[in-house]
């Protein structure tokens, strides 16, 4: 039941979104700082941390991640809230002495992160 009202509120979180891309400072902020590390500015899977866990990080700009986003687009707030991957990230970071400071998210926040992701993901190259 948890799970399936967190996955719920993720989606409702989303559809309710109206931030625009270009002043989402505090969404590239959270990236920059929290993800940055293992996905790289480019969300291509090419952070310092990107090849220090197994299963590596992914590349989330492929057309594959692209097709899962849209089908779901709950999947980015629901990789920080319900963690899928268990202890791997934590551990990764622990391993490579990596501090980032606990962070307490808002709603806002998770809505930022996800508009400024899905804007990066969904740009043309
Ligand atoms: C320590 C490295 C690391 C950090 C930091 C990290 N990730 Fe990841 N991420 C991974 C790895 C490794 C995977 C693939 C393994 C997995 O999905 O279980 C992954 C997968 C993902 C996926 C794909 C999930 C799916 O189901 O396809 C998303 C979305 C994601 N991360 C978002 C984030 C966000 C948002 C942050 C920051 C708040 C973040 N990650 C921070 C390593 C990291």
């Amino acid at each position: 039941m948890k799970i399936a009202s967190a996955v719920l509120l993720g989606t409702l979180l989303i559809t309710q979104t109206s931030v625009s891309f270009a002043d989402n400072s505090n969404g590239k902020n959270l990236y920059s700082q929290r993800c940055a590390v293992c996905h790289g500015a480019d969300i291509k899977g090419t952070g310092p941390l990107a090849h220090k866990s197994n299963p590596p990080t992914p590349d989330l700009t492929t057309s594959a991640f692209k097709k899962r986003l849209n089908e779901y687009p709950g999947v980015i707030v629901s990789s920080i809230i319900l963690r899928p991957n268990g202890n791997l990230i934590p551990k990764t970071l622990k391993e490579n002495g990596v501090k980032i400071p606990p962070h307490a998210w808002s709603v806002k926040d998770l809505r930022d992160l996800h508009e400024y992701m899905s804007g990066v993901i969904s740009i043309k190259r």
